[in-house]
């Protein structure tokens, strides 16, 4: 095999429900995550070292060994003990640091791509347990769907939902660093117990309405962005008051608006008017996890 193309979905958490932080320092969440047709593509081919090109969005991200998906191809060979090395180009629709999972879609995008194309063999159980060593969210972006995420965030179940759902995405150029908002969450919230439950929202997913699914957006972290970027708060405060749900997305400073796919075109249109300063892009989900297109 010479070369492996794999696409990787971005995520938006319908609820994103936060308790105090755990000894290790990371926070036991109760979390629903949809998976969005934004896929990064990771194209990897056989060379002799590991090496890393960025096309798209983020051309000036690091390119070496502090790359996720540089540390996701070195957890692979550490885990097998392979010596074989992949050129990886990775193109990017994910907005970069916006609250999506941009860089943890590469990682699981990585993953995928050189198990098949090193042979490897791995199961998907194997590279999910990989790919929570290497982050929270690495592991939904491999299973896609929609999912109730527990523990930090990597112990997944899938969720069974009733309908397909548009999302308006609002996202900013200047990201927000997720350890800064957690750190805000901290600052905010010292007595935080458990975190809440998202019973009622899975339910919804399974048997209600968009518009009941909408009712139950939950975002903790969004006390916190606004607080590190007061801006946020106004933009959702505006697009709530315009009776639309609307929900921060995982640590921000993405903004997310879920719609009926008839009505998509017309909300992105006037949110593109309110706030020109804005990229807005239309998505659906559930999409599907990472997944191999092409393999050669
Ligand atoms: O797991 P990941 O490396 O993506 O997390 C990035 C940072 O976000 C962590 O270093 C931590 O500061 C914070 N985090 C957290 N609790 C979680 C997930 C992430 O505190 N459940």
């Amino acid at each position: 095999m010479q070369r492996v193309l794999v696409s990787a979905p971005g995520k938006v958490n319908l609820a994103l429900r936060v308790g105090g932080p755990r000894p290790d320092g990371f926070h036991p969440l109760d979390t629903v995550f949809e998976a969005l047709d934004i896929f990064d593509d990771i194209d990897a081919q056989r060379a002799d070292a590991l090496s890393l090109e960025i096309i798209g969005l983020g051309e000036d991200l690091p390119v070496d060994g502090t790359n996720l998906a540089i540390r996701a191809a070195k957890a692979l060979q550490e885990k097998t003990g392979t010596t074989a090395g992949a050129h990886i180009t990775i193109t990017k629709r994910i907005p970069v640091a916006g609250g999506m999972a941009g860089g943890s879609a590469d990682a699981a995008g990585t993953l995928l791509a050189l198990n098949e194309l090193w042979e490897l063999g791995l199961r998907m159980e194997e590279l999910l347990q990989i790919g929570a060593e290497l982050g929270s969210d690495v592991p939904f972006s491999l299973f896609g769907g929609v999912a109730h995420g527990r523990g930090r965030g990597e112990e997944l179940e899938h969720v069974r939902v009733n309908s397909m759902h548009a999302w308006v995405l609002l996202t900013r150029p200047d990201g927000l660093s997720t350890p800064a908002v957690f750190r805000e969450f901290d600052r905010l919230h010292p007595d935080a117990g458990g975190p809440a439950d998202t019973v009622a929202l899975r339910r919804a997913l399974s048997d209600g309405t968009v518009d009941e699914v909408g009712a139950l957006l939950a975002n903790d972290l969004a006390v916190a962005a606004r607080s590190l970027r007061p801006e946020l708060g106004a933009a959702i405060d505006a697009i709530a008051a315009g009776g639309r749900h609307v929900i921060l997305s995982g640590s921000g400073p993405t903004i997310a608006v879920l719609v009926t796919p008839e009505e998509s075109q017309e909300v992105a249109a006037q949110l593109r008017a309110d706030f020109p300063d804005t990229q807005v892009y239309i998505a659906h989900g559930p999409a599907a996890g990472a997944h191999i297109r092409t393999v050669e």
